[in-house]
């Protein structure tokens, strides 16, 4: 067999569901909607497609570009393609930090998604009031025990998956897992806008009001257009890595960027319609999918049902971001310290168990604990959101663009000349000029202004 295809995806489609997987995720079903409400709706959603077609894509295709010409790991991708710098290579292990840092919160709220699994499955969320719901996420949060058992649970399935490889774990389950995930959505946006009052909230996503906007929802935009996306960290180099030499990158990344910008329209479209049918506040922040929806839920026909749907929607979401993640540590651990890959996603799994204790117990005993005035969850979360991802994406543009020869860059767009690439010299001046100067203006903002 050929031993590219051994490496990898096994095909364009696996490839793109599997990247797809790793973009969707607690990303666009939990984090857009809320911040989506708090920044006033319409004219926010404006800002981060705006983002993301023009930042957004022209990273991810710099990444996946990276991943497929060096065929390694976030690391020795870096030695490969810059072996006379080796300090590139500080890029590479910067992505693995923040690997580190992502999951170590990310299973928090992937473990809350197993909790209101069995809780809607044995009624317990079924004839409460609001104040009830609020009462029962705080307390479930608060405690020390189940948030940690569940967090361990989740980061044990992922772990499962990434064991079995490459081809029969991740590309298997995601291509499972993702039209399932898809269909859930349809029929949860299907029901949510046929409620009654439902225009209210269809409106508060799609009519653009400007003068909510400022400063600082612009940068809140980017940071999520960048962490729905899982650019700026490395996510793609390796998943990158396992692209067949003769996929087109472009349409490659267009899909992925498609897929994940429309399951998050998707889920403002299931979300805000309910909220404003039920008189709800979409300001209500990171709760607002475990707070608020239990509500709709609740006053629905068949609401149990939609219930247990949506958290398993929820759940699904995560574990294909979770197993993006895992991947790009365990496949760097694979590759340069040689380790087998049961033991690397065994061994790395419970170093992130042990970062991620101090993120679910930040919302109960280490409440008082602060970091700059945030628990440790929220400062992991805009560290990585706020000021990390750009500027690992400022750094892979700047290599792209600047340091890897501009043949080098053609070359692998257009498989080695065999696909036309019209597009190249807009690319090009995108990742050579805008991207860095807009990105570098980003984290200058945000120091100064922080
Ligand atoms: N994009 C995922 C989400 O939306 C989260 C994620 C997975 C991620 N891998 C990443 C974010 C890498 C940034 C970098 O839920």
């Amino acid at each position: 067999m050929d031993n590219k295809n051994e490496r990898g995806f096994s095909s364009n489609i696996g490839a793109i569901i599997a990247a797809a997987g790793g973009a969707v995720g607690l990303g666009n079903i939990w984090r857009f909607p809320y911040v989506v409400g708090q920044n006033g709706g319409a004219a926010f959603l404006l800002m981060y497609v705006l983002f993301i077609l023009l930042l957004g894509i022209p990273v991810m295709l710099s990444e996946i570009i990276i991943g497929r010409r060096s065929q390694r790991n976030l690391v020795g991708a870096f030695r490969t393609l810059a072996p006379k710098h080796k300090a590139w290579m500080g890029v590479g292990v910067l992505g693995l930090i923040v690997a580190f840092i992502i999951y170590s919160f990310y299973s928090v709220v992937a473990g809350w998604t197993l909790n209101y699994i069995v809780l809607s499955c044995n009624g317990q969320l079924m004839g409460k009031n609001p104040a009830e719901i609020t009462q029962m996420f705080s307390s479930f949060t608060q405690s020390s025990f189940w948030p940690l058992l569940y967090q361990i649970v989740f980061i044990g399935i992922t772990a499962t998956v990434v064991i079995l490889g490459v081809k029969k774990g991740i590309e298997k389950s995601t291509t499972i897992l993702m039209p399932l995930l898809l269909l859930l959505i349809i029929v949860m946006c299907i029901r949510s806008i046929s409620l009654p009052g439902a225009e209210k909230g269809i409106k508060f996503l799609f009519k653009a009001d400007f003068s909510k906007l400022n400063a600082d929802s612009f940068l809140t935009a980017l940071g999520q257009a960048f962490f729905s996306l899982s650019i700026g960290m490395g996510a793609l180099i390796t998943y990158g890595s396992y692209i067949r030499k003769e996929d087109n990158l472009f349409t490659t990344s267009l899909c992925i960027a498609g897929a994940d910008t429309l399951v998050a329209i998707l889920s403002g479209i299931a979300i805000f319609p309910a909220v404003f049918a039920f008189g709800l506040n979409p300001t209500s922040g990171p709760s607002l999918v475990y707070e608020v929806l239990p509500n709709v839920f609740n006053s629905m026909h068949c609401g149990q049902l939609f219930a247990i749907g949506f958290f398993i929607l929820l759940a699904i979401a995560a574990l294909t971001s979770t197993i993006s993640l895992l991947e790009v540590v365990v496949l760097w651990e694979i590759e340069e310290l040689k380790w087998s890959r049961r033991k690397a996603a065994i061994l790395s799994s419970l170093c992130i168990f042990l970062i991620g204790i101090g993120c679910t117990l930040s919302f109960g005993p280490l409440q008082g604990f602060k970091i700059f005035d945030l628990t440790i969850f929220e400062f992991f979360d805009q560290l990585t959101a706020v000021y990390l991802l750009p500027i690992g994406a400022l750094l892979f543009t700047i290599f792209i663009g600047w340091y890897l020869p501009k043949t080098d860059v053609y070359d692998e767009l257009s498989n080695g000349g065999k696909l036309k690439v019209r597009y190249f010299k807009y690319y090009y001046f995108i990742v050579r000029y805008i991207a860095p100067i807009a990105l570098l203006i980003v984290i200058i903002t945000n120091i100064i202004f922080d």
